[in-house]
């Protein structure tokens, strides 16, 4: 960790990075976030995220993204980004929307999983001492629980908001119909609801049928996850499976996934990429972007280079319809 020199930020900052506002609010994210929930756990090396982090907040990256259960182990990302934030961080807060979540298992036993107001407030408290922060920017509930009511678990957001510990509340992985829901609840408690965060790349387009339509109308904003569906949608998998991939060391994407027809899609999805002068990653985000419903494209990477390379997607976000059609029929294939 010491390895590197102190840190003094870049000033040119804020110089090429673009903002959209988050659906109705005050609120502008950059169109590049970066998330923490690979390469920054106990497992990562450090030296390596800290350069990571780092470049991001050199290139205007103000958005970064967590949750209670990343590492691995789970909690590891937030004590590693509390040790860095302190370190390099702590004089730009102001300047930093930090996110944490809970939702899925964290700790044994019945309170320590899903949406309960018990749930979500202790460990919104041990978000908080892990990372070493008096408040985050948004606390999310991370995925909809079936069992527990609506009214309760937004109602854990509210007091979460109320109390100081969030300035805003988010909502990961629900549905169109609940998106709804939960933003009537919030409106109701007069809550700053500020964000949506779905799974949304070229292989994984559930958003498109209602959830989009759903927060404009309720002017939510969004933060999109795997853009590059974990590394699928990038040219690395084309000539094997590297050994420092995601797919040769991570449990959340098997290699059984990298599959002919996937590689078939994949090879011409690249070679559209380059007549655009694009990596086939920076293809993918662009391709997000180009709908304004879509307010950050949230990145994970494990390398400096790749988040150059993805921040570059920002010089080239036009389709022509003829692209789109040919990407289409790609997808469609
Ligand atoms: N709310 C939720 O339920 C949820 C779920 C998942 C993720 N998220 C959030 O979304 C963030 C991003 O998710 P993700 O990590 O799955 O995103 P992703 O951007 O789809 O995948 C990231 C991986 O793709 C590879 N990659 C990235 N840029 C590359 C490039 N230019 N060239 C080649 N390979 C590249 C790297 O894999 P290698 O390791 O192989 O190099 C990197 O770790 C997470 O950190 C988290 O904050 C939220």
């Amino acid at each position: 960790m010491n390895i590197l020199k102190k840190y003094t930020p870049s000033e040119q900052r804020y110089d090429t990075m673009q903002y959209r506002r988050c659906g109705v609010s005050g609120i502008k994210l950059p169109m590049i976030s970066l998330g923490l929930w690979h390469n920054f756990g106990d497992s990562a090396d450090l030296t390596n995220a800290r350069s990571i982090l780092r470049t991001a907040f050199d290139k205007g990256i103000t958005h970064f993204d967590l949750a209670n259960n990343y590492g691995p182990p789970y909690g590891t990302a937030e004590t590693n980004f509390g040790r860095i934030y302190k370190e390099d961080f702590q004089p730009y807060r102001d300047e930093l929307i930090i996110s944490s979540k809970a939702g899925y298992d964290m700790w044994p036993g019945p309170y320590g999983d899903w949406g309960s107001r018990k749930y979500l407030i202790s460990s919104c408290d041990q978000s908080l001492k892990r990372m070493g922060l008096d408040y985050v920017d948004v606390f999310y509930h991370h995925r909809p629980d079936p069992e527990t009511p609506l009214e309760e678990t937004m109602g854990a957001l509210d007091q979460i908001v109320r109390s100081g510990k969030a300035l805003y509340a988010g909502i990961s992985n629900y549905g169109a119909e609940r998106t709804r829901e939960a933003a009537e609840i919030l409106k109701k408690m007069g809550t700053p609801f500020l964000v949506h965060q779905p799974r949304y790349n070229m292989f994984d387009r559930w958003v498109e049928d209602g959830l989009l339509d759903a927060l404009e109308d309720t002017g939510l904003g969004s933060v999109v996850f795997s853009p590059l569906q974990q590394g699928l949608l990038t040219d690395k998998y084309l000539k094997g499976i590297p050994e420092d991939s995601r797919a040769a060391n991570s449990i959340y994407l098997s290699k059984d996934r990298i599959t002919p027809e996937l590689l078939d899609k994949v090879k011409k999805l690249n070679a559209l990429a380059q007549d655009r002068n694009q990596s086939l990653a920076q293809m993918a985000i662009s391709w997000l972007l180009k709908d304004t419903r879509v307010t950050s494209v949230l990145v994970g990477v494990s390398k400096v280079e790749q988040l150059q390379n993805n921040l570059d997607a920002l010089n080239n976000l036009a389709f022509s319809e003829t692209e789109l059609k040919h990407i289409e029929e790609i997808l469609g294939s």
